[in-house]
């Protein structure tokens, strides 16, 4: 560490210098005018200092020494460099940060999405993760993850902004649950984790994201806000409890990080009145003490709210680097500079910064030597555009059109089949065999009149939907409609097709339909997205949970004219079928998703049995949107402050809720038909051998200071002389004409009354007790197998055809009746039989422990269950207590 005189000398001159990072405290309750609430102290509990990386983490060893390597050759401006992006628009990604030149390091691509390449031409529009999860095949997960990486790595992208476990889906009309892939945390990590090993096995850094609680749209940014005419001070707080914390939202999340991912991307809300990029609590104790996270934090786009307060609270990076996009200004950048060298930001906590950066880049096989250069240009298709497109300078070739799609569409094809739910099927309607007369009705089968990219961010319902809308999205590079799919299969074996998409021509489409021997099928959706963004009325999350676009009119039209209606549903999550769910003329209900690109060919292989569907649902399919106990609050309920959504149901999310509250849903959790069948028997419960769980003790390691000692003298901080300023860009220098003006000005300078305690200690501090010394995502002892579960599965059908076999749950106590916690996707051959095999882990049989702060397997009776969805559970066993 250096010297304290060096410290103050610096002081006393540079923190005259750039206006502080608003002290934004991390640890008083915000006011609650008039809230009718048992929880009036939600509020962040401080966690300080910031844990530094542990050069003995499992899977990072390499990774740490090159980061060493590297970071020890850097001087402070080359580090502040690297945790700050240039500037909305400044650079060719959504993200950019700055470059180190010196060592020929040109800086990290960042780019949006979780379903592709956003913003490129020639790159694949893939199924939505959602509909990924419903595949349950951990390979599906981990190819699309591998698919998607390719063509991020082939635009020369260093991270991409993906996956998603937040939203898990707490409410259904949350806007972005699509992005993600389930409100249940066991199927949602499996997912996170198959998806990040694809995309790094494939050498492109992951980003789990959106970091933590971050559940609806409304009221997630201030300005957000006000466009909607609502003004409140702050954005709105997500109040979580710690058991559900760790129960459920951080669940995945943890899956994430034992998984390796290399970044993480902490959200726009806050978390008990702390925002997500500067709340101690959720970033330096529950992410890099608990789960020993050793990659980088970076904010969401804006939701950096502090400098210094930020620093301390665990941020390592902030995107896109503005204060407020094209400000020219930043929390970090120059004032981060002044910040270490005036000592308010230790320079082991720049020093670490950069090392997680780092380390992340080296550890999915990236080098210095062979650096992929960016091929594409986000801000314009055209070729040749301006390097700085917010600033128009430097006009040149900006964009290289090469096609990364490489044979992506077969696969795209598979998942979308995959995870095709047939939530229906009467007297065996479907597979179809080669109906004469196929009718197809709704606007939902067509195309978009304005093309498939027709509407920016694909912020807009018109036509098919195989996408939802906002920053999740990607081109697409064609989109088979279900019409021309659906027409191409009939004209094929000669049969009589018509389609009609106008869904407001009741005449037209009764004529059709009630022609005889009609097979009707008939398209609804329902759309959501990002809170940017609003459609039709819907400001990203979804007003109601009916089908758009008159489609529930059509179907009923229909289906009282036609005796074959078999309903094909694109949707983001649950619609109520109350009305026609039951109807005998309605003999089959399809959900096939949000499928991209592939939409009509995945959705014919289903229609004709070409792949015989075995996708689940990945939610509960509710009576009413009130029978899911959980919503999206649409108006603030604190007055100007920041909203306070109470997450008062704790872990009763989705199918816990239907299942502890005695609701009957349409369709469970887990549910979805095949056109064979299978039955359940012999199952088989071992208990193993386990070592009793130790909580974990011991120290960490000294924060290590790496590289030289920054230079005391300011002029080696400011702009170098030749060079050639980009306005509005965000530099690491310090302009010192401007820094003491600035300082001169403001009465607070100097102040470190705002630093919470310990936040600056670098001296060795105890490990948690529910982490680990050497492994990520907790205590390893939790991942103890304690059960082996085996059952036997047959095919008892004529048809080959996968089965998704589920193992559930029940810990006793207060806990919900069922819950997932393995599941397998069994191909199985008529008459054929295959064990399935699942182990239960300490984890999987504990609860979180509020009092000690760790898990523990509570004293109680508890069972376990196989079968095929959440409520359709032949098999079942008491645990012998462990
Ligand atoms: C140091 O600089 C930072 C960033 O400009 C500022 O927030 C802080 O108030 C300064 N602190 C001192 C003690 O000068
Ligand atoms: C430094 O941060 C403050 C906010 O704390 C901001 O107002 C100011 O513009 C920043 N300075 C620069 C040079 O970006
Ligand atoms: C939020 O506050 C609750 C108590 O109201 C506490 O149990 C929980 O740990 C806090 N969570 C965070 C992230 O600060
Ligand atoms: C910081 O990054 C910018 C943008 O890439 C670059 O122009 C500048 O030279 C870098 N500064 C240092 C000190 O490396
Ligand atoms: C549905 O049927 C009603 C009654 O026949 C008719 O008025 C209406 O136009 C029809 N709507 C559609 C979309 O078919
Ligand atoms: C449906 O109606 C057709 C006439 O259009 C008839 O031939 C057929 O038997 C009916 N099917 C059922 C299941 O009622
Ligand atoms: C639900 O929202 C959609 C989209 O805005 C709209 O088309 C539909 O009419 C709404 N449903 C009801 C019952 O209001
Ligand atoms: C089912 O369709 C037939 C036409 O094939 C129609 O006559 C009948 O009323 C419909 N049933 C219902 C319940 O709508
Ligand atoms: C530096 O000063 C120039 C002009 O004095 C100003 O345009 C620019 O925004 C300043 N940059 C920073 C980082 O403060
Ligand atoms: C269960 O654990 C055993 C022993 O670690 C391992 O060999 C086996 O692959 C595991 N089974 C599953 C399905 O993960």
């Amino acid at each position: 560490m250096k010297s304290s005189t060096t410290i103050l000398a610096i002081a006393s001159w540079a923190s005259c210098g750039i206006v502080a990072a608003k002290p934004i405290d991390d640890h008083k309750p915000a006011l609650l005018h008039g809230l009718q609430i048992e929880d009036l102290d939600s509020y962040s509990p401080p966690f300080y200092p910031s844990p530094w990386m542990n050069p003995r983490a499992e899977g990072w060893e390499d990774a740490y020494q090159k980061a060493r390597d590297f970071v020890s050759q850097l001087t402070l401006l080359e580090k502040v460099n690297l945790t700050t992006g240039v500037g909305w628009q400044n650079g060719p990604c959504v993200g950019n940060t700055g470059s180190v030149p010196r060592l020929g390091f040109k800086g990290l691509c960042l780019q949006d999405s979780p379903q592709g390449v956003r913003f490129a031409d020639y790159v694949s529009a893939f199924t939505s993760s959602q509909m990924a999860a419903a595949t349950f095949d951990k390979t599906v997960l981990y190819e699309r993850g591998v698919a998607m990486a390719q063509e991020h790595k082939g635009k020369g992208i260093t991270v991409q902004l993906g996956p998603v476990a937040g939203p898990m889906g707490r409410a259904p009309e949350g806007g972005r649950n699509w992005e993600g892939f389930s409100p249940d945390p066991v199927l949602n990590g499996i997912a996170m984790a198959e998806t990040i090993k694809g995309m790094q096995d494939t050498g492109v850094v992951a980003c789990a994201k959106h970091y933590v609680g971050n559940e609806q749209e409304h009221f997630r940014q201030t300005g957000e806000a006000a466009d909607h005419g609502y003004i409140i001070a702050e954005s709105i707080s997500s109040n979580i409890d710690d058991r559900t914390m760790h129960e459920m939202y951080l669940w995945p999340f943890a899956d994430a990080v034992r998984a390796g991912v290399g970044s993480f991307m902490c959200s726009y809300n806050q978390i008990n009145n702390s925002y997500g990029c500067q709340n101690s609590h959720t970033l330096n104790k529950l992410l890099k003490s608990e789960l020993g996270f050793q990659g980088f934090v970076m904010s969401d786009w804006q939701a950096q709210h502090s400098g210094v307060s930020s620093a301390l609270a665990g941020l390592d990076m902030t995107m896109p680097g503005d204060t407020v996009f094209d400000s020219g200004f930043s929390f970090w950048g120059s004032n981060l500079t002044i910040a270490v060298l005036n000592g308010t930001v230790p320079e082991w906590r720049i020093d670490d910064m950069a090392m997680r950066i780092m380390a992340a880049y080296f550890k999915v096989g990236l080098t210095i030597e062979d650096q992929p250069d960016v091929n594409f240009n986000s801000w314009t298709f055209d070729t040749y555009g301006y390097k700085y497109f917010y600033s128009k300078q430097d006009y040149e070739k900006v964009n290289w059109h090469v096609d990364v799609r490489a044979n992506h569409a077969k696969q795209i094809r598979e998942t979308a089949a995959k995870g095709t739910v047939l939530l229906k099927n009467v007297d065996g309607a479907l597979p179809l065999k080669q109906p004469h007369f196929v009718a197809v009705v709704g606007e939902d089968a067509g195309p978009n009149p304005k093309g498939p990219n027709g509407c920016a961010d694909r912020g807009c319902d018109e036509g098919t939907l195989a996408m939802g809308w906002g920053s999740g999205t990607t081109q697409f590079p064609f989109l088979v409609t279900p019409d021309s799919a659906i027409q191409a299969k009939v004209l094929e074996y000669g049969g009589r097709y018509e389609s009609i998409f106008d869904n407001y021509d009741g005449s037209a489409i009764s004529a059709l339909v009630s022609q005889p021997d009609a097979t009707c099928i008939v398209f609804g959706n329902a759309d959501s997205g990002e809170g940017y963004i609003t459609v039709d009325g819907n400001w990203g999350d979804r007003n109601n949970l009916t089908l758009w676009q008159n489609a529930d009119e059509v179907i009923r039209n229909v289906s009282s004219l036609c005796n074959n209606t078999i309903v094909v549903l694109h949707t983001v999550g649950p619609v109520l079928l109350n009305d026609y769910y039951e109807h005998p003329n309605i003999t089959a209900i399809v959900w096939a998703g949000l499928p991209g690109e592939e939409s009509g060919n995945a959705l014919v292989d289903i229609l004709w049995g070409s792949v015989n569907p075995a996708g689940r649902t990945p939610f509960t399919w509710g009576k009413s949107r009130e029978d899911y106990g959980t919503d999206v609050m649409y108006v603030p309920n604190n007055g100007n402050q920041a909203p306070q959504q109470l997450f008062s149901e704790g872990i009763f999310l989705d199918y816990r809720h239907f299942d502890q509250a005695g609701i009957d849903p349409i369709y469970e959790f887990g549910h979805g038909l095949s056109y064979t069948t299978f039955s359940y028997t012999d199952l088989r419960v071992v208990k193993k051998h386990a070592r009793p769980y130790r909580p974990t003790t011991g120290n960490t390691i000294q924060a290590p200071v790496i590289g030289p000692l920054p230079s005391q003298f300011l002029s080696d901080y400011q702009f170098p002389s030749d060079f050639k300023y980009i306005p509005t860009y965000i530099y690491p220098y310090l302009n010192s004409t401007e820094s003491l003006r600035a300082a001169s000005e403001d009465p607070q300078y100097g102040s470190t009354a705002f630093i919470p305690p310990h936040a600056l200690d670098g001296n060795p501090q105890p490990l948690n007790p529910a982490g680990d010394p050497v492994t990520s995502g907790g205590n390893s002892m939790l991942y103890d197998e304690l059960y082996e579960v085996t059952a036997k599965i047959t095919n008892t059908g004529g048809l080959a055809g996968d089965e998704v076999v589920q193992l559930y749950v029940n810990l006793g106590g207060d806990n919900p009746p069922r819950q997932l916690r393995a599941f397998d996707r069994m191909h199985l051959l008529p008459g054929e039989s295959k064990t399935f095999r699942a182990n239960l882990t300490r984890r999987d049989l504990s609860n979180w422990d509020v009092k000690t702060q760790n898990w523990r397997v509570i004293k109680s009776a508890k069972e376990v269950y196989v079968g095929r969805s959440s409520r359709d559970l032949p098999l079942r066993a008491r645990l012998e207590a462990w």
